[in-house]
């Protein structure tokens, strides 16, 4: 909850950004809001265009520091925008290798899964990220213009 306030108070949505969740909706139903993050998860059945995806918190101890999720496979869409990786750290524990770590250990649960090869994605002037992905062996696959998101946004590979 104390990340939810952090990351609403920087303006941004962070954990609760893909639906309009409050702090206070959040406190009332956990439990709910849990299943909601975890609705793609295997074996959910899935909308046509969905593809399944896996959310996973860094913590330390009883401490909240960051999530990453992992789609188990690309659409359309995320070949050419999402990639198989989203994460964020809360703003009080930013720059402090937490980021890097967490795309690491989700590289490891993406290898478990039997993935070869993964995508992420990054704005050009996310400099925080570019540094995350880099360290973690991506491979710029070019710097690219997509229709309806309004800054440059750069492709990485990473083998595994
Ligand atoms: C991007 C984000 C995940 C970085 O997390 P973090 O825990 O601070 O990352 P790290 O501490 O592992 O830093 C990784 C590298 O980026 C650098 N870095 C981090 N934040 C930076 C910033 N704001 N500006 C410049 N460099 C930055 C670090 O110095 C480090 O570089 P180094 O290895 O050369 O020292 C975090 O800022 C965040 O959650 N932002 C909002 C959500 C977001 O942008 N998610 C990624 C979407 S693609």
């Amino acid at each position: 909850m104390e990340a939810v306030r952090e990351m609403q108070a920087e303006g941004g949505g962070g954990l609760a950004s893909s639906r309009v969740w409050d702090a206070q909706e959040i406190d009332a139903d956990f439990e709910a809001f849990l299943s909601h993050l975890r609705r793609l998860e295997p074996p959910a059945d899935l909308a046509p265009g969905w593809v399944h995806s896996s959310e996973y918190w860094l913590v330390d101890g009883e401490t909240y520091l960051g999530r990453a999720d992992l789609r188990h496979a690309l659409t359309p869409r995320l070949r050419e925008y999402g990639g198989h990786v989203g994460y964020e750290v809360r703003p009080s524990a930013r720059r402090r290798g937490h980021g890097t770590a967490l795309l690491r250990l989700t590289l490891e649960r993406a290898r478990e899964l039997g993935l070869r090869e993964v995508l992420v994605t990054c704005d050009t002037d996310n400099l925080g990220s570019r540094g995350i992905i880099e360290a973690n062996g991506g491979v710029l696959e070019g710097e690219f213009q997509v229709e309806g998101h309004p800054h440059p946004l750069r492709r990485y590979w990473i083998t595994l």
